[in-house]
């Protein structure tokens, strides 16, 4: 199985131990050598034997006692291993060492002790910034669609976007990963399989079996559809990983509704993602809502990828959008019109606005789908995987 290869270096030996146990639990990367010493110059052979195994991503192990051998180790390593990521464990609680680090070349610091998820989320942000465009073929975009509290209508925007994407691009997918998922009943679709039956059955994952979970809409959208009820084994965060990675290679633009869905699943896939939206009404209620929703998702990673929306909008008096977007730390991307009428006709009947005769709201999420991905048309779809291909 292809994936993400590591160097473990730590020289405390329950350390390495437990840092070799902690990577190989990701699934989405391999110990592929480890090393008790730390190179004390470039012609140390612990710097051959590492070079040989190609590594992706070194894992080195600060240990209290040997700070000063661990940063000249961490600076030679990112010298002579010049395509390798090096990711340093340490304690949180001394900054000038993490700065000292970051200098000495660290990519991610990360608190010790780790735990799977800080790992996978760091394999996840190297992969994720390898999106260049055609540097692994093509693959898709990710939008998460968030809302800043129940109701603010992300599962509303996240439909009816998809089916824009899918009448502009085609080759898009909606993947409902809400705690109870909407989508379906909002298309009007009697989905036989769930994002459930898609991870249970991750081992044996392909395009055509994933496809086969999937439900198409008429107009050749591909549904994956939420549970409808609720799971009894919550699914890991690397099962998102693989799913996602799956997805990425078999559609052009991945639109997910998350919607209240707020932990570690909605906030790997948000790390992922092109964009992540925020779903919010002009209150002060929903406004401070969706600072702290953005808060949560972007406890790691950058930040760039949220905007808000601002669903349902009209102009209020004395609300002001610079001071909303200094507060929240993402700017108003897109403004949806309130049209109580026609949006919960269509919800009613599974017939979405995309698919009625000219409505306002509809011309205004086609606007936000050719908004998003305005600089895409002629350029190659991004690139970016979880695992290399052998
Ligand atoms: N732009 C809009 N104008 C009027 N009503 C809306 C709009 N967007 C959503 N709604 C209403 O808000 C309700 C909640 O929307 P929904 O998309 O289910 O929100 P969420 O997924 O965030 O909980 C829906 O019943 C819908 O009728
Ligand atoms: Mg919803």
């Amino acid at each position: 199985m292809p994936e993400l290869s590591v160097a473990v270096f730590a020289t405390d030996n329950d350390q390495r131990a437990v840092l070799q146990v902690l990577v190989d639990g990701t699934n989405v990367a391999r110990t592929v050598t480890t090393s008790a010493t730390l190179p004390l110059a470039a012609n140390d052979p612990v710097i051959r034997k590492t070079q040989a195994f190609a590594p992706d991503v070194i894992l080195l192990d600060i240990a209290t006692d040997g700070i000063t051998t661990a940063l000249r180790a961490i600076e030679l390593l990112h010298q002579e291993l010049p395509d390798c990521a090096v990711f340093a464990v340490g304690p949180m609680t001394q900054p000038q060492l993490i700065v000292s680090a970051m200098r000495a070349g660290v990519r991610e610091y990360i608190e010790r002790p780790p735990t799977t998820t800080d790992l996978l989320e760091a394999f996840v942000r190297l992969t994720s910034t390898r999106r260049k465009p055609g540097r692994e073929g093509s693959r898709g975009k990710v939008f998460t669609i968030v809302n800043a509290k129940g109701g603010s209508g992300a599962t509303t925007v996240a439909v009816n976007l998809a089916l824009a994407l899918q009448s502009i691009h085609h080759d898009t997918a909606l993947v409902d990963l809400a705690s109870l998922g909407h989508c379906a009943l909002h298309l009007n679709l009697k989905p036989a399989f769930t994002v459930s039956d898609a991870i249970t059955n991750l081992h044996r994952l392909d395009s055509s079996l994933l496809k086969s979970f999937m439900v198409p809409h008429e107009h050749g959208l591909q549904v994956l559809a939420g549970a409808a009820t609720h799971a009894a084994n919550e699914p890991s965060v690397s099962d998102f990983a693989r799913l996602f990675d799956t997805m990425v290679g078999l559609f052009r633009y991945i639109v997910v509704d998350a919607s209240s869905r707020l932990d570690s699943a909605t906030r790997l896939v948000s790390n992922l993602s092109e964009k992540t939206l925020l779903i919010a009404h002009a209150d002060v209620a929903s406004l401070w809502s969706a600072g702290r929703v953005a808060q949560y998702l972007g406890e790691t990673g950058s930040r760039d990828r949220f905007a808000l929306v601002l669903n349902r909008y009209r102009k209020v008096a004395g609300f002001n959008e610079a001071e909303t977007e200094a507060a929240i730390g993402a700017p108003v991307l897109w403004r949806i019109p309130n049209q109580y009428f026609a949006v919960s006709s269509a919800i009613d009947r599974g017939v979405p606005l995309m698919q009625q005769s000219n409505t306002e709201i509809a011309r205004s999420i086609a606007g936000l789908a050719e908004h998003l991905t305005k600089d895409d048309l002629d350029v190659k779809r991004a690139a970016w995987s979880l695992f290399k291909t052998v």
